[in-house]
């Protein structure tokens, strides 16, 4: 596990998009696993002048998110298809029938999300899982609970992640209740994963995460796990962890 303290946003999303970059540089037919809400954004800017500027070619990427609100259709603008089109995929050459996100409006709901499973493992795991990181330390949507949940799946959101979300619909009972998510084995079979946190308000899901036992009640405790995971963190979401801690951390 790696370490990057950054003074503020704009370095963290610097940051993120020189580790992202690296990788469709060295590989273009990368497979980016993608997230979507605020942590991302500033990320997906960078790489998009990166992009104009000729820096950057996403012609061969192939992209993969982790989740989409169950009930929303893909027009929708809350809906996750709608943001990855509007931060990222209509200001890059992506070809669109590379993109993938769950499928939120399926009748059946538990078939979409074993064929994205299916699609997922045929793929043979992402190179790149970009993450997020919830106030409750859930990674996708993979809420705090008694068990991990290995497969995409259909999640009931807790009140705090549907409050926390509240600020992007126009009213709080609008937020959908449900979304699909790609499970927690998924998200550890990536490659590489970089997970973006920013702000005080991440500090404490970022201090049990790193520092306390793994348990499903604190999702993204599991990455402890993995073998190649970069925190891209600023000061406000590292502050309950001590510069020497961080040291020990990235050393793991
Ligand atoms: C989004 C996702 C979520 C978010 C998390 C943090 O695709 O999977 O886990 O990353 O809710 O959201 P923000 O970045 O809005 O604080």
């Amino acid at each position: 596990m790696r370490i990057y303290k950054e003074p503020d946003y704009k370095a963290v999303s610097r940051r993120a998009a020189n580790l992202i970059s690296a990788q469709i540089i060295s590989k273009p037919n990368s497979i980016l696993g993608l997230a979507t809400g605020s942590s991302p954004i500033g990320a997906y800017q960078q790489l998009i002048m990166w992009y104009q500027k000729g820096d950057l070619d996403f012609r061969e990427v192939i992209s993969v998110n982790l989740d989409e609100y169950v009930g929303l259709s893909k027009k929708d603008p809350q809906s996750y298809h709608s943001f990855m089109k509007e931060q990222l995929f209509d200001s890059v050459n992506i070809d669109p029938k590379n993109t993938h996100i769950p499928n939120g409006m399926a009748k059946d709901l538990v078939s979409a999300c074993k064929d994205y499973d299916t699609f997922l493992s045929s793929l043979g795991g992402t190179d790149l899982q970009l993450l997020g990181i919830g106030e409750n330390a859930h990674i996708g949507f993979n809420e705090p609970s008694n068990f991990f949940e290995s497969n995409t799946h259909v999640v009931h959101l807790s009140q705090s992640t549907i409050e926390a979300n509240a600020r992007l619909f126009p009213s709080i009972d609008l937020v959908p209740k449900q979304a699909i998510t790609m499970g927690i084995l998924t998200i550890l079979q990536a490659k590489k994963i970089v997970l973006i946190a920013s702000g005080p308000k991440k500090a404490q899901a970022l201090y049990q995460t790193l520092l306390e036992p793994i348990t499903p009640n604190v999702p993204a405790s599991i990455l402890q796990l993995h073998k190649d995971v970069s925190i891209v963190a600023d000061e406000a979401a590292l502050c309950l962890i001590p510069d020497e801690l961080c040291t020990k951390i990235s050393k793991r």
